[in-house]
């Protein structure tokens, strides 16, 4: 009869717990978001892809302590109807054998990764910013994989620095040709500064192509891919548009904010303009983000100032951008998604989704402890 009893109890408190991890109706910003299997979404720095319906979330799949901050698994991949139940579809991209000799080998740093679909080709492929095993962040490249199916496997391609000998669309002749170098300047002075603008870093970097670090991509409504990246030691962004099969780059590209140090690019268009929300550059701390805006995605790209509002805006809510969602059914309204990073155990790093509204033609966002996709907007 106890036995019985016990057996029920057990089973009506796993059915409950169930219940709780599978019917979540609100976003609770920097709590624990637990999967349908419930545990904790492990999908850091990452970007939604909305494909016949359904979303899915791509991340970069972290583990316990500090080591948990290189790539030990590969790229997670999660599913959802509604953007807040989410379903655990695996690791979409594997890491490589440990000394298999891979350049996404166990142990190297796969950051940011994003996926877009290529109607034309009916492929899915995902962009990430690799580091290489041993190498700290030197290695500053993008790589990319692909696969036939969205949850994939993914397989890898490659990885390269950017835009070798492409100067950028923005650039002057005359800085094509000027000899002044790093070493003959007090580093963050003006002058520097301005040397900066003017292609100290882009000249340095020609021959063996541009740094590419934080990343995101983004496709437009004519079907053009384009990969937003910080560049020249993280001080500049670099837009670079992609080739029709989205699997490299076409050489056309511009700076943005040049000496700006822009970090975490995340990017979205509403009525006809591009917004990008970036943040600043303290490594896993949190700084403020800022926001750009543009007519056309060529540029000029001019600042509107730091998009979070209200108390706690400053660190932007401890987080730091990632991507940005169009809002489901809601035409021009969108999610600020970011990652609040535990650098001492990245699994448990917390993820600060809020909804965006436009005030005087900006994007902004506030703190919500709690939230719903209905009475945000
Ligand atoms: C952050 C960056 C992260 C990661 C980290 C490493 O600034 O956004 O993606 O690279 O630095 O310190």
């Amino acid at each position: 009869m106890m036995k019985a009893f016990t057996l029920t109890f057990l089973l009506l408190a796993g059915m409950a717990l169930c219940a709780i991890a599978q019917n979540i109706s609100s976003f609770n910003p920097g709590e624990l978001w637990l999967d349908t299997d419930g545990k904790h979404i492990n999908a850091h720095g990452g970007g939604i892809l909305l494909h016949q319906g359904k979303y899915y979330w791509f991340g970069e799949h972290k583990v316990e302590g500090r080591q948990g901050n290189s790539a030990m698994v590969g790229v997670s991949c999660y599913s959802s109807a509604d953007l807040l139940n989410w379903k655990n579809e695996g690791i979409a991209l594997k890491v490589a054998d440990e000394n298999s000799g891979s350049e996404i080998e166990k142990g190297s740093i796969i950051e940011r990764p994003k996926v877009i679909y290529n109607k034309r080709t009916k492929k899915f492929v995902m962009w990430f910013h690799l580091e290489l095993k041993g190498k700290g962040y030197d290695a500053a490249r993008t790589a990319v994989a692909v696969s036939d199916k969205v949850t994939g496997p993914y397989t890898y391609l490659k990885s390269f620095r950017p835009n070798a000998g492409e100067w950028p669309q923005n650039f002057k002749e005359e800085w094509k040709h000027k000899t002044v170098q790093e070493k003959d300047m007090k580093a963050w002075s003006q002058e520097w500064k301005d040397e900066v603008a003017k292609g100290l870093f882009i000249r340095r970097d020609f021959e063996k192509g541009q740094m590419s670090r934080d990343m995101t991509v983004f496709v437009d409504d004519d079907g053009k891919a384009y990969h937003i990246h910080s560049s020249e030691e993280n001080l500049t962004l670099h837009l670079s548009e992609l080739s029709p099969d989205y699997l490299s780059f076409t050489g056309k590209w511009i700076t943005i904010e040049p000496a700006g140090h822009n970090e975490a690019p995340a990017i979205f268009k509403h009525k006809g303009k591009y917004y990008l929300i970036t943040s600043g550059c303290t490594g896993w701390d949190p700084n403020a983000a800022r926001s750009f805006v543009a007519e056309s995605i060529w540029g000029p790209w001019k600042p509107l100032g730091n998009p979070a509002k209200g108390e706690g805006a400053e660190l932007t809510f401890d987080s730091q951008s990632t991507y940005i969602i169009p809002a489901p059914g809601k035409k021009d309204t969108f999610i600020f998604m970011a990652d609040r990073w535990r650098p001492k155990n990245p699994i448990d790093g917390r993820y600060v989704w809020l909804p965006i509204t436009f005030e005087d033609d900006k994007p902004v966002f506030r703190w919500e402890k709690s939230w719903k996709l209905k009475d945000s907007f």
